[in-house]
């Protein structure tokens, strides 16, 4: 299965990428880790793409195509892959096409997270992440069992240079211009499908059985 995840920034896309792999098995290739990876290994992609994640900004679509298509190249996406984060832009979504064609390959499903912008700002402000492991919490609704140390692997728990509150606004503004458009492009092709993550986990993860093809 050949799945992209769509939705505002802090919907919840990683946090239903990782349900999906568990369910499914799929492959789960988020650019925006690809991206922290680079940084946090301080490599020439890391270098470029800081100086645009710290703003708030999109990444240039030929780096970000260029890097998604070495990653798609490995083998273990040869079955199937769950795309988190990508495509962010029409330009992108036409990239991608362009991939999946020549390889023979097409689309499954473009899933949708929706949440409404009021919840997001408290989702994103509460979050904190693993800079080890990449594991998720949030200071309210997920909380690690020992304040501010990670459950998985006891590291220090941080959050996240973009989810300061006027580089959250800045993110959700450049979504609503350049990446929602994604959804009629989707939906022209058949394949959008839309989850509501407004309410708590275990309702979002019971909709992902009728939506997903079995
Ligand atoms: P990326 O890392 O992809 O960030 P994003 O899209 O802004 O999404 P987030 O990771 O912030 O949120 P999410 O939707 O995954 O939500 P999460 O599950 O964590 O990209 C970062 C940057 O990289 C971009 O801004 C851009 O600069 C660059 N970039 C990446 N891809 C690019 C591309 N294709 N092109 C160009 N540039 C690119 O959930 C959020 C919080 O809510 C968590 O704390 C979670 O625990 C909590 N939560 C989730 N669901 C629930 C629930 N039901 N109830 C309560 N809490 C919940």
């Amino acid at each position: 299965m050949r799945v992209v995840l769509l939705g505002p920034p802090g919907s919840g896309k990683g946090t239903v990428a990782e349900k999906i792999k568990e369910l499914y098995g799929l492959v789960h290739i988020s650019t925006g880790d690809l991206f922290r990876n680079c940084i946090r290994q301080n490599t020439p992609i890391g270098q470029e793409a800081k100086v645009f994640i710290d703003r708030g900004d999109l990444v240039p679509d030929e780096l970000t195509v260029r890097m998604l298509a070495e990653r798609l190249d490995n083998d273990d996406c040869a079955d199937g892959f769950l795309l988190d984060g990508f495509p962010r832009t029409l330009d992108q979504a036409d990239a991608l096409e362009a991939l999946m064609n020549k390889s023979g390959f097409s689309l499954d499903v473009a899933l949708n997270v929706s949440v409404p912008d009021r919840m997001i700002m408290e989702r994103l402000s509460g979050r904190r992440v693993c800079p080890e492991c990449g594991a998720t919490y949030n200071i309210y609704s997920q909380p690690s069992l020992e304040p501010g140390i990670c459950d998985v692997c006891q590291s220090e728990l941080t959050q996240r240079p973009d989810d300061k509150d006027a580089t959250i606004r800045h993110r959700l503004d450049t979504y609503a211009v350049r990446t929602a458009p994604l959804l009629d492009y989707y939906e022209q092709q058949g394949i959008l499908r839309s989850i509501d993550n407004s309410g708590d986990l275990a309702a979002t993860f019971a909709q992902l059985k009728e939506v997903l093809p079995q």
